[in-house]
């Protein structure tokens, strides 16, 4: 760890200086002093090979002459700056050799196609314009670390973002699973109370018996609660009715609380692979929005095998529920973050998690949604391929809202 931390900080210092490879007398001694004379950070390379070695520790720029570029050499940079992070788009700059343009100076030229977008500087050169050219390319390599840093800021902000949607369906579950485990508790608790002070000893039987059976109860909420927090960190085969399943199992109290009746329809599918963990947080959000949409009403989950419009096996869930609807104004934005219409009790990140677990699965989301005051309610239908994460697609799904 250590290691790594300190092998970070010496690429951050490497990140403004300037390679030099012009291996031919004292040009690259020469080159390096000049610049440094006027405050440039200068490495002398002494071969194209060395200098690859060197961008990879961290640098702004690379300035080569051209008599130094073997063919290899030409490969080995198109590689390096083809393999480039999006945000890099790193400065080369290449003395060229003075005179006429001849057959053999095109050559060198065609030679160096490969390495598209280098800059080139005509020898001699003054000492002024080779330093203000390096400082224009610096200036550009800065820019282009300020774009990095954005990034990576911005990739911090939403993990953080996905951790508190995670801490958030955590928290929701904890209190549904406090009251799905008190009401048999309090049922053994009475029933023990009569076994002991049953005066027959068959009658304390029966009560123990159904005490028992109470106690099986917390056991199995137990267990579903177990699965959906020991969540391995790779795809699993899995079954997704089967996630629904101990879904419904924790969130029961808070759907008769509700007064709201859930019928499933779940059809034989075949198994999947994906992330179970994640699965079941994005099914368990779709089934808490469906509650805290619903007074009484229905909420029907169907599990269905599918194809998607490209003909890829897999699985179509359709969630629907009877509850207020999304209104068309929202529907627009309702993947993004923070869009909510719960205040303190909801956090808007939910269906944007939801949509980018979707993606990530390689699998599309829809939605269909009316507040018309006879028929409201909405429906996701989510489907995800059966190779959902050995065959993750590169092109993203955009989740797609239906006028409904
Ligand atoms: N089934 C649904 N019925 C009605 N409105 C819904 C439904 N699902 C989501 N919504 C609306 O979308 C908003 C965003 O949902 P979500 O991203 O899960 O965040 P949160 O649940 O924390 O508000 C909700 O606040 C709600 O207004
Ligand atoms: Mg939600």
């Amino acid at each position: 760890m250590q290691l790594q931390i300190n092998s970070r900080a010496s690429e951050r210092n490497n990140e403004l200086r300037v390679l030099i490879v012009a291996p031919t007398g004292c040009d690259g001694a020469l080159l390096c002093s000049a610049l440094e004379r006027a405050g440039i950070q200068a490495t002398d390379c002494t071969s194209c090979e060395a200098a690859c070695l060197e961008m990879e520790k961290g640098a702004a720029c690379i300035l080569v002459a051209e008599e130094a570029l073997s063919m290899t050499d030409i490969q080995r940079f198109a590689i390096l700056i083809g393999s480039q992070p999006r945000w890099s788009d790193f400065p080369l700059i290449i003395l060229t050799m003075a005179g006429e343009v001849t057959a053999q100076s095109q050559r060198r030229k065609m030679l160096r196609a490969p390495m598209v977008r280098a800059l080139e500087l005509e020898r001699p050169i003054r000492p002024e314009t080779l330093v203000s050219t390096v400082q224009n390319a610096i200036r550009a390599r800065i820019r282009q670390y300020e774009v990095r840093n954005h990034v990576a800021k911005q990739r911090e902000a939403e993990e953080a973002l996905r951790r508190s949607e995670k801490l958030a369906v955590a928290g929701r579950l904890a209190a549904s699973i406090a009251h799905e485990v008190n009401n048999p508790l309090e049922a053994i608790v009475n029933l023990v109370y009569l076994a002991r002070t049953s005066s027959s000893l068959d009658v304390a039987k029966e009560f123990l018996g159904l005490a028992e059976s109470e106690l099986a109860r917390v056991s199995a909420i137990t267990n579903e609660t177990l699965k959906f927090y020991r969540q391995p960190n790779k795809p699993s085969q899995l079954q997704v009715s089967l996630i629904f399943e101990s879904l419904l199992v924790l969130y029961n109290q808070k759907i008769q609380a509700a007064n709201i009746t859930v019928e499933t329809d779940f059809r034989k599918t075949d198994s999947i692979v994906a992330f179970g963990g994640e699965l079941r947080q994005m099914f368990s959000n779709l089934l808490t929005n469906a509650i805290d949409a619903s007074r009484g009403g229905r909420i029907v989950i169907r599990v269905r095998p599918g194809r998607d419009r490209d003909g890829l096996k897999g699985v179509r869930v359709v969630f629907a529920d009877t509850g207020s609807g999304i209104p068309a104004s929202m529907r627009r934005a309702i993947f993004e973050p923070f869009v909510s219409t719960k205040g303190m009790r909801g956090t808007g990140l939910g269906l944007w998690v939801t949509s980018e677990i979707v993606e990530k699965h390689g699998g599309n989301i829809r939605l269909r949604s009316s507040t018309a005051a006879h028929r409201h309610g909405t429906v996701f239908s989510v489907f995800l391929p059966a190779a959902a994460i050995s065959e993750v697609s590169n092109a993203p799904a955009q989740p797609m809202v239906m006028e409904g």
